[in-house]
């Protein structure tokens, strides 16, 4: 049903998280997607409710803001490559249950992405994010005069190497070659500065070795790891998540095996951290 008129906020915590409504996806008007981009900058994640809206809309309105990526190594919709399908049956658990940004192992990681639910099990599957502006500020300054100015290195060998045979993986990594990104990045529309590493895809830091690095690297993942700088979605089938990937972090719970869950995301392309 097309909607006129101003959005309605409705944030979940001080931090990260709002539930927009009166919006239609399939039908946003100029000043709508104005008044989303405000809010999307404002609560880093933005979430809908009973958008039943078809595969070719949710394509168009990932367009709105932007060029779209095509995943390399995950399942895209045959049909569609901008869409990853994120499957997981009760023959092979598949869920992103690990804190991460997407793609950062690409030199210039997405900016955003728009994830829509489509089988949803009846208990658990909720997808968890995380503020790293948020986290950064409660950071000690000690830690931070440690951390600021570091460089991380990112691969997508650490989540999708495995997948692969040793001729396509070193096909891949010469098409992928590792990212340098700094630890502290700052957000290029906003300024805030924000925590930019993640264990899923950073081996080390520049100029250590990955046991030197690992320390940091996981005290940075314990401040994203707190609560109080997080909120959480509970999915329902034609719900939609749409978060900002260059400040959030996020985390698909892994509690509801052996029951079918299946998302869809189209990925939005963006630049280069600095
Ligand atoms: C993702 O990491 O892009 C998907 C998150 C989810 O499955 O909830």
């Amino acid at each position: 049903m097309a909607t006129t008129g101003s959005i309605d906020v409705r944030p979940l915590t001080v931090n990260i998280g709002a539930e927009i409504h009166n919006i239609d996806l399939a039908d946003v008007s100029a000043d709508q997607l104005e008044q989303l981009r405000k809010a999307w900058l404002d609560w880093k994640v933005l979430f809908f409710r009973d958008q039943h809206i078809t595969t070719e809309e949710h394509i168009a309105f990932g367009r709105r803001w932007g060029d779209l990526e095509v995943h390399p190594f995950a399942n895209s919709d045959p049909d569609h490559p901008e869409i990853v399908l994120i499957h997981s049956t009760a023959e092979k658990l598949y869920a992103a249950h690990r804190w991460h940004s997407d793609v950062t192992w690409r030199q210039e990681p997405s900016m955003g992405s728009i994830l829509r639910g489509v089988i949803i099990p009846p208990l658990g599957g909720d997808t968890l994010f995380a503020d790293a502006a948020a986290a950064y500020d409660r950071l000690d300054d000690e830690v931070k005069a440690q951390v600021d100015g570091l460089v991380a290195v990112h691969d997508f060998t650490h989540t999708f190497g495995s997948r692969l045979s040793p001729e396509k993986l070193a096909e891949k990594q010469a098409e992928y070659p590792v990212a340098h990104h700094p630890v502290i990045r700052t957000h290029p529309e906003t300024g805030a500065k924000l925590i930019y590493t993640n264990r899923a895809f950073v081996s080390h830091i520049d100029g250590m070795t990955r046991e030197e690095s690992l320390p940091i690297i996981d005290q940075l993942e314990r401040a994203v790891l707190d609560p109080s700088v997080q909120c959480r979605f509970r999915w329902e089938v034609d719900s939609f998540a749409m978060w900002d990937n260059r400040c959030t972090q996020h985390f698909a719970t892994n509690d509801f095996f052996p029951n079918e869950r299946k998302v869809a995301r189209v990925t939005l392309i963006g630049d280069r951290p600095y």
